[in-house]
């Protein structure tokens, strides 16, 4: 059971709360496949709203929901009347008189998905906000962590790129503190925000100190669509400075592990052959980790109404 109604951002889970979180997905693993043995959502209303382009995340909910036996509905935003000049608020109204028992959102402004979660009765799960917080992505992340590493403790973590508009690199540093891991942040000074070491992570502007001796990489996308000016010179010289390859993974723990959230630019933040090494690799495991997850926050944020049915 989770103690709050909605699923808005790590900052708000206990420790123990994500930790149910895990183990619960964990238990959705029957012969190394994902499978729902009771669709406890059986006859519930999911209802996806993304107003913000996505693959992995809107496709993995739902599945999640489906798997669980829910009437899962995609919003369709493109021919909506938010076309039309209606506001948030009035949505957020029109969604609420429809009785959904959960609403999964993404916006891309911060904040947005809270403001609709106060207008709404039924549970709100934040698919990503702005740059705020992206709370799924970063439990999908910390279940990967455990199948693949066997811990969830003890770890020195870098998470690589342009953190100044990652969600998901919020997210984790959120998570990770909770767990008591080391953090990092590396990226260029233009990439990184000024005051992120208030958040109790290690600052480094360059790979190959940033690197030394950590378990785990993440390495994030150059996330352009959010970035209102200039701030690396060109993609080569990136990818030459900041692009994790060979040479750079050198000065990790020769057992660390890859991550990147995707969608992913080879040759760019990553180089390809080693996004597609499977020693070292677990981008394809945290897509399918991220199935597990979704099903897990959707049976405990909707615990209590299931009990009533
Ligand atoms: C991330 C996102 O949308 O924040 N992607 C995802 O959810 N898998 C990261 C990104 O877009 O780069």
């Amino acid at each position: 059971m989770l103690n709050n109604k909605d699923l808005l951002s790590i900052n708000e889970l206990s420790e123990n709360e994500i930790i149910s979180i895990i183990n619960n997905a964990n238990n959705y693993y029957h012969d190394n496949k994902i499978k729902a043995k009771k669709k406890v959502l059986n006859n519930l209303t999911q209802i996806n709203l993304f107003f913000e382009n996505s693959t992995r995340t809107q496709v993995s909910f739902e599945i999640a929901g489906t798997l669980l036996g829910a009437n899962v509905v995609n919003f369709p935003l493109n021919n909506s009347s938010q076309s039309k000049g209606e506001t948030l608020l009035d949505l957020a109204a029109t969604l609420n008189s429809m009785n959904p028992e959960i609403l999964v959102i993404r916006h891309p402004n911060s904040g947005a998905v809270q403001l609709i979660s106060e207008k709404v009765d039924c549970p709100v799960v934040n698919a990503g906000d702005g740059n705020h917080e992206h709370p799924t992505q970063a439990l999908l992340d910390i279940l990967t962590i455990k199948k693949r590493i066997g811990r969830i403790d003890n770890l020195k973590i870098a998470i690589c790129g342009d953190i100044a508009h990652s969600r998901v690199a919020r997210s984790n540093i959120f998570c990770h503190k909770k767990l008591g891991n080391e953090i990092r942040v590396i990226g260029p000074k233009t990439l990184i925000p000024k005051d992120i070491d208030k958040l109790g992570v290690q600052v480094f502007y360059n790979m190959v100190d940033g690197l030394r001796d950590v378990d785990v990489i993440m390495v994030l996308r150059l996330q352009k669509e959010r970035m209102d000016g200039g701030y690396f010179s060109s993609e080569r010289e990136y990818f030459h400075l900041y692009g994790l390859d060979d040479r750079k993974m050198r000065y990790a723990k020769p057992s660390a592990i890859i991550m990147h959230p995707g969608p992913m630019n080879r040759g760019i933040e990553i180089d390809g052959d080693l996004a597609d090494n499977l020693d070292k690799s677990v981008i394809t495991m945290q897509v399918e980790a991220g199935l597990a997850i979704r099903m897990s926050i959707l049976e405990l944020l909707l615990k209590k109404k299931i009990e009533n049915v």
